[in-house]
């Protein structure tokens, strides 16, 4: 009774009001979904206006709509990018046969195991962001960390959406589940790793949304290309929204750095003095969230992974590229530890998948920080951000339990116990950044240790209202 959802209510271009099935499953799940936002969603800012950006079609131009809305009133849509007639498996055991409408029963528990671990994640990111409003540098930034939150919201929808449409009450409980899980709880943690890490302050926010979302979009990315078809239309259109989410964790990052060149030529050196943020601690807030981000793609060597590619669920970044898309008899040269030593050997591509996709995440992290340094070379600063050896800070996958330098270099317990602090964040240096952590909330006004952005949202100038007070 009363809670009838409408096109209107939730946009969507998968005909929500002329499917009764689903629309009874949503509507069962939609208020718990809103406790949960309520509950665990940004605190202390649901009933303020905010300036966020709703998706309301899949068309290029004009896909999505701006305005002032209270974050519980934010219209969550679901959208599917549009069917392409005859699309055929593009890589895999099924290669160039047509693609599937619906989950075969053969297949149906791996991918509801990689549609659970992609919705887990929405979710835990709110989570894990929902005190930072509290500290926000700026009226832009606050809208910014809402606009993200909000979209992981919508992703979850449209991964439940696929869960109440094909896996029937199997897939509703799993739903259920998603809103029942909480980011870093020691009885009933999120799924993956990082998604119980706090985010406890802005800086740590910035490299979250440069690092681990961008996981987000080589995970998408490879379900993209996925022979399930709802799938890869549904992940194609969420990674439209998940570039605005790299954009503000590489533009945050890059604003600090441009601000703390400016305070070490200010303080001959020593931007810490001025209220700013030094480049040493910078990098290790680098080193944390990148080497937590490696984490999320996997075991370098993996059957799962195979699996995924052989049953056409889980395909490469951009399967086009590639020549061969069977990947039977072809080899993967990567590093290996054996027997304590590292290797470099050939391995079975299907079974060298997530390091296949790391290895892209990499370059693409790479160009995202060869942009940072051009910033802090423009400021006559000699320092250079490095993103450390995929081996460095481990704790999924082969390289976890050896110990390595952001250099690569393998090193005993004791000594990388004795030295984690010159290459991670230690308490202290947590504790310094926390204490810089003081919210700015007059319009066009910016925290000390940030530069502002370079224009504003939506072609707005800077000092716009992004949030009402
Ligand atoms: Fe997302
Ligand atoms: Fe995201």
């Amino acid at each position: 009774m009363g809670n009838v959802l409408t096109d209107e209510k939730i946009p969507n271009n998968v005909n929500l009001s002329g499917d009764k099935r689903l629309q009874r499953a949503l509507e069962e799940w939609q208020p718990h979904f809103i406790d949960w936002w309520k509950q665990m969603g940004p605190l202390g800012w649901q009933e303020r206006d905010i300036y966020l950006r709703t998706a309301v079609s899949v068309e290029t131009d004009g896909w999505a709509h701006f305005d002032h809305v209270k974050m519980p009133d934010y219209r969550w849509g679901i959208f599917l990018e549009p069917k392409k007639e005859g699309r055929t498996h593009g890589f895999g055991d099924f290669y160039g046969q047509p693609v599937w409408d619906e989950v075969p029963g053969e297949f149906r528990n791996l991918m509801k195991r990689l549609i659970v671990t992609q919705g887990d994640t929405e979710p835990a990111s709110v989570e894990q962001q929902r005190d930072l409003g509290a500290t926000a540098p700026s009226l832009y930034d606050l809208r910014n960390l809402f606009q993200v939150n909000v979209e992981e919201g919508r992703h979850l929808w449209a991964m439940v959406y696929l869960l109440h449409t094909y896996f029937g009450r199997d897939g509703r409980e799993e739903a259920e589940e998603l809103l029942a899980r909480r980011s870093g709880d020691a009885d009933k943690p999120r799924i993956l790793g990082a998604f119980n890490e706090p985010t406890s302050h802005w800086l740590s926010f910035y490299m979250f949304t440069m690092f681990t979302d961008r996981d987000g979009k080589y995970q998408l990315s490879a379900l993209a290309e996925s022979g399930f078809d709802p799938l890869a239309r549904t992940c194609r259109f969420m990674l439209t929204e998940e570039a605005h989410h790299m954009f503000v964790g590489e533009s945050g990052v890059q604003r600090v750095l441009k601000r703390s060149c400016e305070l070490m030529k200010e303080t001959d050196g020593d931007p810490r003095s001025a209220g700013g943020i030094d480049l040493a601690t910078v990098q290790k807030y680098a080193n944390l969230w990148f080497t937590l981000s490696l984490d999320l793609f996997g075991g370098e060597v993996s059957s799962n992974a195979a699996d995924a590619f052989a049953a056409g669920i889980k395909g490469r970044y951009k399967e086009d590229r590639y020549d061969e898309h069977k990947l039977v008899g072809s080899h993967f040269a990567m590093d290996v530890l054996e027997g304590g030593k590292v290797v470099h050997k050939d391995v079975p591509m299907r079974n060298a998948l997530n390091e296949v996709l790391r290895t892209e995440y990499i370059k693409d992290c790479q160009r995202g920080v060869d942009r940072w340094n051009k910033t802090i070379k423009d400021e006559g600063i000699d320092f250079e951000i490095k993103l450390p050896s995929h081996k460095f800070h481990r704790q999924i996958g082969m390289w976890a339990g050896s110990y390595f330098t952001p250099a690569g270099e393998q090193l005993d317990a004791a000594t990388y116990a004795a030295r984690r602090g010159e290459w991670l964040p230690s308490e202290a240096d947590e504790v310094y950044i926390k204490s810089l952590m003081k919210p700015v909330y007059e319009r066009g006004k910016m925290a000390n240790w940030v530069a502002p952005p370079l224009r504003g949202i939506n072609g707005l100038p800077e000092d716009f209202e992004y949030v009402r007070l």
